[in-house]
Order: C-alpha cells, then sequence, then structure tokens
C-alpha cells in the first residue's frame, strides 16, 4: 500500500490497483469456504450478472453527501442490521421504506433541509463476527455470518459456508430494489397519498399529534403551491432512496466491480461502507474501497487512533474529492465525549473534508443475562445529542445518522415512548443479529433529532 507522504498524484496512486489487488493483503472476516472451485463458479457468474445501480446515481449521491459534508443536508441512513432471505418480502420492504420516509418527513420539516435517504437494504446479508466459532452444548461451529454465508440454525451444515448463497444475495438484492422502485415510481411517497403515511404501530398520541401536524401543514403547503402553480409539483412529492451495505466479503464486492468513464464502480450498492472491524490502514478492505469511485462509509470506534484515521483518509481520499468519505462514528454514549474532539481536530489538521455521521446503535449494545441483546432507547439518544453538541463546540456538522431500525413492530430495544422494559423485550424479539429500534422508536427518535437542532440554533 503507499504511503501517504508518497508525493504520487491520486491517478498514480491508482495505478496498482485493481478490483481484486485485495487478495494481497489482509483479508479479516471472511468465511472459510471449503472449496475454492466452488467459489470461482460462483464470482465468475456474479461477475456475468448486470449492476444493480449506475454510476450517475453513484455520482448525484456523492455530490449530495459534500452538500450535508457542510450542512446543506442531512443524511439519514438506516435499515435491518441484516436483512434476511425470507424477509424478502412486500409488506416488509413497504413498512420500512415507511418508517424510513416518516422519519424523513420530520427531519425535512424540523431541520428545514433537504434529507438523503440511505437504506441499510438490498444487500445488507453479511456480518462480521467477534468470534469466528459458536460453542453450544460442548459443540463447536462456525459463527452465523450473514444470509450471504451461512445459515443462522445451529447445525454443520447450516453454518457450512456455502458460496451459491452469494447469488441469492444478489437475487434478493435485486428483487427487493427493484420493488423499492417501483413504489417510488408509482407514487408511494406521494403526499397526496396519505395512507402511506398513516402511523399505523404508533400508540404515543404525543407522537401521533406531533406526526399529523407535520402531515397536515405539508399537505397544506402543497395544496397551496399547486392551487398558485400552472403544473403539478411532481419533484417535491417524489422521493427516492439509495441502498447502502457493509462490503464485507470481498470477493462478492470484487464481482460486482465494473467499469465505466475509466473507473471502477462498485455496482452492487450506491454506498458501501467499511466496518469497524475491517477498517485497519493496512488490510484489504481498506485495499479494495481504495480504488472503487463510490462514496465511502467508513465506520469508526473508541479504539481507532488518530494516526490510523488520518492514514485511513489520505489512503482513501489522496484527491481531497469533497463527498468521498463519511465517517461514522459509534463510541458509546459513555465513550463519545472523550474521543471524539481529539478526532475532529485530527482530521481538520490533516486537511481533510469529511461528512460526520453518528451511529448511536452499536457502542451502546448491552447483553441481558438471559443472553438476549438489546439497547437503551436513552443511551442511543444520549450518543446522539453529544455527537451534536461535541461538534457544535468544535467549529464542525454533524451532517447525519446511522440507525438500525425496523418498520415492524419488535421489541428489541428498551425505552422510547410506550416505556418498552427488559421483561417485555421477548414479546416480539426477532433479530438474529443487533436489536433494532421499532417504528414507534425510530420516528421518536426523529423528533428528538429536530428537539436538539433547533435548542441549538436557538442558543439553548
Ligand atoms: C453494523 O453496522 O451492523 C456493524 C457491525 O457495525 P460496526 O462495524 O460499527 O461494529
Ligand atoms: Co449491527
Amino acid at each position: 500500500m503507499p504511503h501517504p507522504s508518497d508525493p504520487s498524484t491520486p491517478q498514480e496512486l491508482l495505478a496498482n490497483w485493481s478490483p481484486e489487488s485485495w487478495r494481497d493483503f489482509d483479508a479479516l472476516q471472511q468465511p472459510a469456504f471449503d472449496e475454492q472451485e466452488d467459489l470461482d463458479r460462483v464470482v465468475s457468474q456474479l461477475r456475468q450478472y448486470p449492476p444493480l445501480v449506475t454510476p450517475w446515481e453513484i455520482d448525484r449521491l456523492q455530490g449530495q453527501l459534500a452538500e450535508a459534508s457542510v450542512g446543506k443536508r442531512f443524511l439519514l441512513q438506516g435499515g435491518d442490521c441484516a436483512e434476511r432471505f425470507d424477509e424478502c418480502r412486500g409488506d416488509v420492504i413497504a413498512n420500512r421504506l415507511k418508517v424510513l420516509l416518516q422519519m424523513s418527513l420530520v427531519l425535512i420539516y424540523g431541520l428545514r433541509l433537504p434529507v438523503i435517504r440511505v437504506g441499510r437494504f438490498a444487500g445488507q446479508y453479511a456480518k462480521p463476527r467477534s468470534s469466528d466459532f459458536e460453542g453450544r452444548n460442548g459443540q463447536q461451529l462456525p459463527a452465523y455470518r450473514g444470509d450471504m454465508v451461512n445459515a443462522p440454525e445451529f447445525g454443520r451444515e447450516a453454518r457450512r459456508p456455502a458460496p451459491e448463497r452469494m447469488l441469492t444475495a444478489y437475487e434478493r438484492s435485486a428483487m427487493t430494489l427493484n420493488y423499492i422502485r417501483a413504489l417510488g415510481e408509482g407514487g408511494f411517497s406521494d403526499l397526496h397519498h396519505p395512507e402511506n403515511w398513516d402511523l399505523g404501530f404508533v400508540t404515543s398520541d404525543k407522537l401521533r399529534d406531533e406526526y399529523q401536524g407535520i402531515v397536515d401543514s405539508i399537505l397544506e403547503a402543497l395544496r397551496f403551491m399547486e392551487a398558485v402553480s400552472p403544473s403539478p409539483i411532481s419533484d417535491t412529492d417524489r422521493v427516492s432512496f439509495y441502498t447502502s451495505h457493509e462490503a464485507l466479503i470481498l470477493p462478492y464486492e470484487e464481482a460486482l466491480t465494473r467499469e465505466a468513464d475509466g473507473s471502477a464502480w462498485n455496482l452492487s450498492t450506491h454506498f458501501p461502507w467499511i466496518g469497524k472491524r475491517t477498517n485497519e490502514p493496512e488490510g484489504a478492505h481498506v485495499e479494495y474501497a481504495r480504488g472503487i469511485r463510490n462514496p465511502i462509509g467508513l465506520k469508526i470506534g473508541p479504539d481507532t487512533s488518530k494516526s490510523d484515521l488520518r492514514t485511513l483518509l489520505d489512503v482513501l481520499n489522496p484527491g481531497h474529492l469533497p463527498g468521498r468519505i463519511t465517517l461514522i462514528t459509534r463510541f458509546g454514549a459513555n465513550g463519545i465525549e472523550g474521543v471524539l474532539p481529539g478526532l475532529i481536530k485530527e482530521v481538520r489538521s490533516a486537511g481533510h473534508s469529511v461528512l460526520w455521521s453518528c451511529d448511536p446503535m452499536h457502542g451502546n449494545t448491552e447483553t441481558l443475562s438471559n443472553g438476549l441483546k438489546t439497547r437503551r432507547f436513552e443511551n442511543i439518544l444520549a450518543e446522539l445529542e453529544q455527537a451534536f453538541d461535541i461538534h457544535h463546540a468544535c467549529g464542525s456538522v454533524l451532517g447525519g445518522v446511522h440507525l438500525e431500525l425496523t418498520g415492524e413492530n419488535v421489541t428489541e430495544c428498551t425505552g422510547g415512548a410506550r416505556g418498552l422494559q427488559e421483561k417485555d423485550l421477548l414479546e416480539h424479539y426477532e433479530s438474529r443479529v443487533d436489536p433494532r429500534l421499532n417504528a414507534e422508536q425510530a420516528l421518536e427518535l426523529a423528533f428528538s433529532i429536530v428537539r436538539k437542532c433547533r435548542s441549538m440554533r436557538n442558543g439553548s
């Protein structure tokens, strides 16, 4: 890997990169496939498949992320911790879109900013794990790494990493995206269809009233504009979604990397991110990501050193392109204050400009005595509010949030308007990996963001 003090131009630095150059680096979190031949067959099949997204969509997203980095837009990135093959269903997809749409409406109205909607969907099928193996009753089996790799049931065959699952992941991603695009084109997010904006899941009257107030005033403004405008307002009432996933299983990402306009693009998603467990500057994931033209999300945590962060930015964005890097911070409510200010200063002194986004989920995970993983709404909110304050105090901008949420009525995180407690969690606990906000908690968080930003603007 080139050293950051190397005087080469960004173009020269790419001369030693190719979609497969990551293979010469240490690749963490990769499944141990039994047969190289099976993997090669799957990869060559994936290479034949059509792209899922286009370079011009990716370019447009990068421009919007650049605007968010200077406070002219707000990034809302959210979705499941891991998608499941058996949840590639119309109702699940539509419900997830609905909650993201409703949150974005609250944010647009409350922040007076355009919102970039990015789903953790249509490809979020692989998970990094802290341990390669899981033991139960004296038996050791490979850990579940997401439906793209193996199955969650605790059995030898289920846990065998199967390369053909990558083909299924591609197919489910394509089906998901197809439905999302169809809903968008078909006017799903058109404000004139209030049935898509209703709050079936919300039990709190306060939240309901607050939300309905926003929908009513937007509808009123729309009617007014339609009354005075000769043509229908199509751009205001159509909403687009971008896709994102963790670029974890590198043979898959490599196979969907295509050349266009003299650049390499990962056309399986608009916005790939590098997870915290694979973000080391000398590693294969960073090597892969440095050569693709997509905007890159980079997760950083309490153990990310200032010097590593500087190296990562130099390697991933030697040309200092605006919107290229989104730093997704996940420190935990107790850790953020000690770490974030120093990292903000480091990025500035390195001469980089990034979009800062806060992931208040992954630093706040707890395991209960019954083995369930959960997160407390108050800790999620506390990290988010501190992130706003710290950026503000450092003269920086928090331009986005990264959340794990679902449109289903699950009970995985405690707290929120309905006051979910630990004893309620088993009612609808469905996640096989991390606990998600349910739709009501997610909407409540959107209102909290608005409240926080307004109080900052008012100087209180
Ligand atoms: C995730 O986003 O699901 C995840 C594993 O996060 P992180 O890399 O920040 O731990
Ligand atoms: Co997660």
